[in-house]
């Protein structure tokens, strides 16, 4: 059955641009379920999912910060335009989660970068909440202090993810569908490409992945910031 093994139906790992990897599948459904409930307890935390407010508009997505909290345009470790709280520490189950993952993405072959894996050290997760009708705008994630990658994580329903260039929020792009348990990592010359989520795809999300509709992503990052 060579011609219909596993290949036939797997999305293949693709570099989209110098530094921007897409690993289809990296979380199982175990894995995927399991952050899951992570997150519904951080939504039950100090500081609870939230939408910014962005040049006077209130974003689409409910975010909940962990490590720093982040608001347009900076970072702090309390969340003053929510409820004033500080946010749950960064954990470290998830440093560990990030360093697994630039070594699927091929970190650091991928970039220019000569750093290791093991040394990344992300301390900010930004967990978006996107219901059936969510979008996010293209934008760049220039508000750290650094230039390490940022590891994104999504469980539930598939979006269509926008990838562009980092000089401008137009063309060229490439859409991208980002399913449940896909990695996606953006660093080197990718790391301040613009990129924003077109829709969700409602109900795609996968029996057992822990969510029943909308779509959770986790981008990490290091912020560069100490107390
Ligand atoms: C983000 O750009 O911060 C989130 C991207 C995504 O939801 O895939
Ligand atoms: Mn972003």
């Amino acid at each position: 059955m060579t011609l219909f093994d596993d290949s036939f139906t797997e999305r293949p790992r693709r570099e989209l641009a110098p530094g921007a990897v897409h690993v289809p599948g990296f979380l199982n459904l175990e894995q995927q379920a399991w952050i899951a409930d992570r997150f519904r307890q951080w939504a039950a935390g100090p500081v609870p999912p939230h939408a910014p407010t962005v040049r006077g508009h209130e974003m689409s997505v409910r975010t909940v910060c962990l490590g720093w909290h982040w608001r347009p345009y900076a970072y702090s470790r309390e969340a003053i335009d929510v409820n004033g709280n500080r946010v749950l520490d960064f954990p470290d189950w998830m440093v560990r989660l990030g360093r697994r993952a630039l070594v699927e993405a091929g970190w650091p072959d991928a970039s220019d970068s000569d750093e290791s894996a093991e040394e990344y050290s992300p301390d900010t997760a930004l967990v978006n909440y996107y219901d059936e009708t969510a979008k996010m705008g293209m934008h760049q994630d220039k508000d750290e202090r650094t230039l390490e990658p940022v590891v994104s994580l999504s469980i539930g329903d598939s979006c269509v993810f926008r990838f562009g260039n980092p000089f401008t929020r137009t063309k060229p792009y490439e859409d991208v569908t980002l399913a449940s348990g896909d990695l996606f990592v953006f660093g080197g010359p990718s790391r301040l490409a613009f990129h924003g989520v077109q829709k969700i795809l409602p109900g795609t999300a996968p029996t057992g992945c822990g969510l029943d509709r909308g779509r959770i992503n986790i981008t990490m990052r290091d912020t560069g910031l100490t107390d």
